[in-house]
């Protein structure tokens, strides 16, 4: 039996789970990729450090030409993160013909262009299946199952660190700080977990799913993006009251050649299934105009789920069988973006208002007046703030963005307002 000699770049969370995956399901794995894979050499920072695995310390090095100069390294697999030195090395593994896995969305999402026209011009195979979703397999599904489709709407939860701090605020009135701590310790978070929490991990995974779906160029800078730091107790518990969940949201739409293309955090009826993705599960929704509505659900992050995919991704480059790898650069068509002002929703407004009469109806006046319908609201008797203040919230019919825009200028100069405390979409997910 053939043995081929890869090597892994990094030993992480995801690194771990490609060790442990490799050892614990050799038999199956060697009868499936029709070969022996031998972890060759470890890329780390620090080869002292405590990891809590067996793998022996002499695959470890910190020397990345033992890798890239070693020809009988065929696979490179790149699950350290981050945008430079991994940009580098892999770039350097493609112009030796080595084939390249990777799970850094990151660097998809920025380089994926020049990666694959680079893997195309060397005859290799850049594989990415674990940087959108961990363990879902959304990357070969659209790029091969679906790539009959003309795909109209890609909606769903991609990150896995925001949906488990929001299930934990939600399910257990678990803190944003203990949520965010018990999930860095999982492994779910990104080295610098403000990546999650403001939602420039969800962005890059969209922006991957947004290319490949739509055959586009996507500047990530583009992509309305906003995160779920701002999503206080208080809030979920309106939105109980409302018979809603709050979620962040990803979501690409396309409509007459332009593209809509947000992630926020939005509050989505108990009833529908997104609602109940919780924990660190992600679920995508696509719209297909063959195949019609599809969901896909799994683990989107941790050490075995997001290893599966890597595993997966490796193997199907030794069975050389990958249609379609990366991105069709050769097709981009340009797409505009739709400016968030056009975008229609419905609206939840929390206002903190001084408790006085009259200001209801200068609320309301004002709404009217920007053609903002309100479809309820709920005032506590509570007072806040030395007593003079309480909260009013307000839930809107589908309104432009612009109108809810306008409207808030306007009263947030009312004398009686002390602060428009926040305002969550609430997602039209027909
Ligand atoms: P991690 O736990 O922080 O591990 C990173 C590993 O890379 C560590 O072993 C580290 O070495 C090594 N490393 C980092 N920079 C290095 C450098 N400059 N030179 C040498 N070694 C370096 O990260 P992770 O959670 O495994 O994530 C890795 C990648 O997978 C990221 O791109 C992430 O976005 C992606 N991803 C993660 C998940 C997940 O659930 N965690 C899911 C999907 C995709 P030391 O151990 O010596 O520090
Ligand atoms: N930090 C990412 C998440 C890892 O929480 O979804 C998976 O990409």
């Amino acid at each position: 039996m053939d043995k081929v000699r890869i090597a892994l770049l990094g030993l992480g969370n995801v690194g771990k789970g490609v060790w442990n995956i490799l050892k614990s399901n050799r038999e199956a794995i060697v009868k499936r990729a029709g070969c022996e894979i031998e972890i060759a050499k470890i890329l780390v920072n620090d080869i002292n450090k405590q990891r809590n695995i067996d793998v022996p310390k002499e695959l470890l090095t910190t020397n990345i030409d033992e890798i890239l100069r070693d020809d009988s390294i065929k696979v490179v697999v790149e699950v350290m993160g981050g945008l430079e030195p991994a940009k580098e090395y892999i770039l350097d593994a493609i112009r030796r013909k080595k084939h390249v896995v990777t799970a850094n969305k990151l660097l998809i999402a920025m380089n994926g262009d020049q990666i694959f026209k680079e893997a195309e011009e060397n005859e290799v195979i850049v594989n990415f299946e674990a940087s959108v979703c961990g363990g879902i397999p959304i990357i070969h599904g659209i790029n091969e199952s679906l790539t009959a489709n003309r795909i109209e709407k890609i909606v769903g939860i991609i990150n896995g660190t925001t949906n488990y701090i929001l299930t934990k605020m939600t399910l257990e009135k678990m803190s944003f700080e203990d949520a965010l701590k018990e999930a860095q310790e999982k492994g779910y978070a990104e080295a610098d977990p403000t990546s999650d929490v403001e939602g420039y991990d969800a962005v890059y995974k969209l922006a991957i799913l947004t290319k490949l779906a739509f055959d586009t160029r996507v500047d990530v800078d583009n992509i309305y993006r906003e995160g779920i730091t701002k999503i206080k107790p208080v809030d979920i518990a309106y939105a109980k009251e409302f018979g809603y969940v709050i979620k962040l949201l990803a979501a690409v739409k396309e409509v007459n050649e332009r593209l809509e293309l947000r992630v926020h955090p939005a509050m989505i009826p108990v009833i529908h299934p997104l609602a109940n993705v919780n924990d660190s599960f992600n679920a995508v929704f696509i719209k297909g105009n063959a195949v019609g509505d599809l969901m896909l659900y799994g683990r989107g992050a941790g050490e075995l789920p997001t290893g599966s995919a890597v595993v997966g991704d490796i193997i199907s480059v030794l069975r050389n069988g990958v249609e379609r790898s990366g991105f069709t650069t050769a097709n981009y068509a340009h797409k505009d973006i739709i400016p968030m002002e056009e975008v229609k929703s419905k609206y939840y407004i929390r206002i903190l208002v001084k408790d006085m009469p009259g200001v209801l109806g200068q609320i309301a006046t004002i709404f009217g007046e920007n053609e903002v319908s309100i479809l309820s609201f709920i005032q506590k008797p509570e007072k806040q703030d030395k007593d003079d203040y309480v909260t009013i919230v307000f839930v809107t019919h589908d309104t432009y963005e612009d109108n809810i825009n306008k409207s808030l200028v306007k009263i947030t100069e009312l004398e009686a307002i002390s602060k428009v405390e926040n305002i969550i979409r609430i997602e039209n997910l027909e």
